[in-house]
Formats: structure tokens, C-alpha cells, sequence
């Protein structure tokens, strides 16, 4: 028992998880024009949804209840696919066509959506920054909006229990072949403390470099678009001078607080990525997706094996 004289000790509080996904969706898409000319890339359908839909439904599943998008010019359509459409339910409703309406209204159920504009186009750790007066003193996800894993799987929920656990950043890691290493920010690691209680996937990471030369890529673990962030991160990106392309990135914020001993650790993801940024991403995620959907999967195989044998 402690001495009379010992002070009271404070209750002891369990560090905040982040409740906020920041889904920066300001950029041009290049590498997706001229579908993207005008139709934001986040919009493109994925089977019968929008690829912005599944990745507000991993950031739903992984408990975060509020969405903050990072928009620009000609992408406020995004926004509404979340809103209701009372005119449309009440069609629906007419019909007595349940399904459709519970699927029309699904997007607006999943978290309370929250708009920002990013002004100019000046790199991903510019846009992170604009989400500084929405999250304020909190950790918060970011999830790129071309990219999701399995939606099962449970990436994003492992990557924010390990931030409330070290209060530093935590990366999602992709081993990735030599000729990919310089179109990522690649990390430098080593075993994670086993204090950590971690599984064997999570590395402690040392050191982060955008884009290199693949002399110079100290691994072939590739950041990818999933990061749990301490709000450290604004004053990082404030002090962050335009890097590879001339935009502000993400990585080097990061490796900022790294060097100054912010915490930061890696979970290797080894499931599926879909990455719908670039055409043959997005046309294996659509296959793949389809093949495993209920009602249409045996129907769609059936044809694609059929097609791939020249029928
Ligand atoms: P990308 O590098 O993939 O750029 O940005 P992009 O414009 O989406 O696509 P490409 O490369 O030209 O084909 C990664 C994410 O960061 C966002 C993008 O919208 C994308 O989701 N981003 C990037 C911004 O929101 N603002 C920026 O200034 C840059």
C-alpha cells in the first residue's frame, strides 16, 4: 500500500485511438486520363459501387466514425455519393425494391463525411495538412482513396492498435520487385521490440526515402497508402520544403519526426492491394471483385473462363 504521504496518483488514461480517416482526393489522376478528365478517379465503379465507397467502408470497419475528404476542383461530385437521395428512395420505395434502397443508402450510413479543399495541387503532405483544424490534437488515419486491401482484411485495424500503443506513426509496408522501388517511399527497418506484442509483420523503422534509385533503396518495403498519424504531423509538414516533383510529401514530414524520435513502425501487409489508380490495377480489381460477389460471381466466371478459352 502506498504511504500516507505518497501524492494521489492521477486515474490512468488510455492513450486516444484515432476515430478520423483523412482521404486526401484533390490530385489530377494522370495516370488514369482521359477517364478522369472529368469523372474523379475515386468515382470509378468497382463492380456495382464506387472505388471511394470501399475504402469509407474499410475506415467504417476498422471503427473510424468520422471521414474527412481532401477535395479540389471538379471532384465535389464525390461528396454526394455520401449524401441521401430522398427522391430516389421514394422511387425505390414505390417499387418495393428493398435491396436498392438499402444499397442507395448504405454510403450515407457508413460515418459522417467532412469536406476540405486543398487549393493547389502541391503534393500529398500538403494536402495531410489541411486537415489540421478538423482533427486538431488527435491521431488520425490517412487512406489513399486509389487503393484498398481485401475487404476483410484487417490492416487498418492492426495499424491502429499499434499507434495507440506507441503514439508514433505506423506505416503500411508492400515488398515490392526491384523495378518498383523508385515510384515508392521506401523504409529501412529492423525487428520491432517484442515488448510490443506485436505480430512477427511489424518492423521498427529507422529511416524513409522518397522514390529512389534502387542503388540507393535501402529494402524493398514500399509505403503504401495506409498511415496512422500523431498530430505532430502538421508542424512536420509546415517545416517540410517541396521534395521529389517539387511537392511536399508525406514521407519526408515523416522523416522529420523520425529523426527527432518520434516512434514509427511498419505492419508488412501480405494480402491483396487493389490499386485502382492506373488502368490494369483497376481492371484486376474489378475481375477480381466480381468473381467473389454474391449473386453475380458463378455467373461472371463461368463467362470469363469461357472468354479466356476463346469461346
Ligand atoms: P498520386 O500521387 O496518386 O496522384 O496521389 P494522383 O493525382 O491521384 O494520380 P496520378 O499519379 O496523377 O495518376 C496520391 C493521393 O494523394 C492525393 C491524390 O488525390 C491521391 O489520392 N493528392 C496528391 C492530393 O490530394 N493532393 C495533392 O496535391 C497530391
Amino acid at each position: 500500500m502506498a504511504p500516507d504521504s505518497a501524492p494521489p496518483r492521477a486515474p490512468q488514461r488510455a492513450p486516444d485511438r484515432a476515430t478520423c480517416a483523412v482521404i486526401p482526393a484533390a490530385g489530377f489522376a494522370t495516370r488514369f486520363l482521359p477517364a478522369t478528365k472529368t469523372v474523379p478517379k475515386e468515382l470509378l465503379p468497382v463492380v456495382d459501387r464506387p472505388v471511394l465507397q470501399y475504402i469509407v467502408e474499410e475506415s467504417a470497419a476498422a471503427g473510424l466514425s468520422s471521414v474527412l475528404l481532401i477535395t479540389g476542383r471538379g471532384k465535389t461530385s464525390m461528396v454526394d455519393h455520401f449524401d441521401r437521395r430522398p427522391d430516389l428512395e421514394a422511387v425505390l420505395a414505390a417499387k418495393g425494391d428493398q435491396a436498392r434502397l438499402d444499397a442507395i443508402r448504405r454510403p450515407s450510413e457508413l460515418a459522417d463525411i467532412y469536406t476540405v479543399r486543398q487549393p493547389e495541387m502541391l503534393g500529398l503532405g500538403h494536402a495531410v495538412g489541411y486537415a489540421e483544424a478538423h482533427v486538431g490534437g488527435a491521431p488520425f488515419a490517412v487512406l489513399l482513396p486509389d487503393e484498398f486491401p481485401e475487404p476483410s482484411d484487417p490492416l487498418l485495424s492492426r495499424m491502429l492498435s499499434l499507434q495507440q500503443h506507441t503514439g508514433g506513426i505506423v506505416l503500411a509496408f508492400l515488398e515490392v520487385p526491384d523495378d518498383q522501388v523508385n515510384r515508392y517511399g521506401i523504409g529501412s527497418v529492423e525487428p520491432a521490440d517484442p515488448a510490443l506484442g506485436a505480430p512477427k509483420s511489424t518492423v521498427r523503422v529507422t529511416g524513409l526515402v522518397e522514390k529512389p534509385a534502387l542503388a540507393d533503396a535501402p529494402s524493398n518495403l514500399a509505403v503504401i497508402g495506409r498511415y496512422v498519424l500523431p498530430s505532430g504531423i502538421f508542424d512536420a509538414i509546415r517545416r517540410t520544403k517541396p521534395g521529389s516533383g517539387g511537392e511536399i510529401q508525406l514521407t519526408d514530414a515523416m522523416a522529420l519526426l523520425l529523426a527527432e524520435g518520434t516512434p514509427v513502425h511498419g505492419v508488412i501487409h501480405r494480402g491483396v492491394r487493389y490499386d485502382t489508380g492506373v488502368p490494369l490495377g483497376y481492371l484486376q480489381a474489378v475481375v477480381q471483385l466480381a468473381c467473389q460477389r454474391d449473386g453475380l460471381g458463378p455467373e461472371f466466371k463461368r463467362w470469363l473462363a469461357g472468354f479466356l478459352a476463346g469461346d
